[in-house]
């Protein structure tokens, strides 16, 4: 698999850079579930069904099929995913995260991700935003970078020191205050899912971190590796506090996710502009 990866991220990489001439993306972006509002604000230049990129996964849980979305956001040269893929539908680290290699590849610097996630610091609440300032991954039991290590891609151990970049995390901290919208700064634990956790496992998690979800980390190791400053937001969908948990009510959480999702699109545009 490791041979002709990098042959495999070309190969994609000219199909879109044939496909949209000289267009040169800035930032990468990866929507949350229910969060694909912002995508709408991209003044598309052009959008590719993954199905038509050559060794990208191709969705098929989701109703409708993912695609990217290429174009300018508040000025600025986006590239982003409409879909992303989850280990617990199939597919390994490494296909989960190979449109971050490919928007490296394509030139992007930047890398903002959003997801959906269970909160686990009391003190916060459900439709509530956090920035994370760092991550675990040890739950995980696997990682994209394992197997043969193209140098080129990143290094074979690379550090995980600022792993979402502090920058872009004072950036979105102003932008919040700006805009007067109201976040919180987290660690975010990734688990496997696909199911949610159990009240031990709550009770647990909680002692070190303060939002878990199902995604994000390996997509922000992938970047780390490739040289990305990256930026994470959770939003909220439910709060896991081992002692008062109720039955998941998807309802609800989707809910909680439309209630965040205008000041999360507000947020991550002011962000965008104010990259320098
Ligand atoms: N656990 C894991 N992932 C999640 C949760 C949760 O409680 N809520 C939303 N995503």
């Amino acid at each position: 698999m490791e041979k002709g990866l990098m042959e495999k991220i070309n190969e994609s990489a000219e199909m879109i850079k044939t496909a949209v001439p000289g267009f040169v993306p800035e930032a990468g972006i990866i929507l949350g579930t229910g969060l694909g509002a912002l995508a709408k604000e991209i003044r598309a230049v052009k959008v590719i069904p993954y199905s038509q990129i050559p060794y990208f996964p191709v969705s098929t849980v989701e109703t409708h099929s993912g695609q990217l979305v290429l174009g300018e956001l508040e000025g600025r040269k986006v590239i982003a995913m409409q879909g992303r893929f989850h280990r617990y539908e199939g597919y390994t680290f490494q296909e989960v995260t190979f449109p971050v290699r490919v928007m490296k590849a394509l030139g992007a610097k930047y890398l903002m991700i959003s997801n959906a996630a269970g909160g686990l610091n009391p003190k916060f609440k459900a439709s509530g935003i956090v920035l994370i300032e760092d991550h675990i991954s040890l739950f995980l039991g696997d990682n994209p970078l394992i197997g043969m290590n193209d140098n080129k891609l990143g290094p074979r151990w690379p550090d995980m020191l600022e792993p979402y970049s502090r920058e872009l995390l004072a950036i979105a901290e102003k932008a919040a205050k700006d805009l007067n919208i109201e976040v919180n700064k987290g660690v975010y634990v990734g688990v496997p899912g696909p199911n949610f956790e159990t009240r031990a496992e709550y009770r647990m998690l909680n002692k070190f971190a303060d939002v878990v979800g199902m995604s994000t980390v390996p997509e922000v190791i992938v970047g780390a590796h490739a040289g990305l400053k990256i930026l994470g937001v959770s939003v909220i969908t439910d709060m896991c506090l081992p002692d008062e948990l109720e039955p998941t009510d998807i309802k609800q959480i989707l809910k909680n996710s439309a209630d965040a999702e205008p000041k999360l699109t507000a947020l991550m545009k002011e962000i965008i502009k104010r990259i320098k």
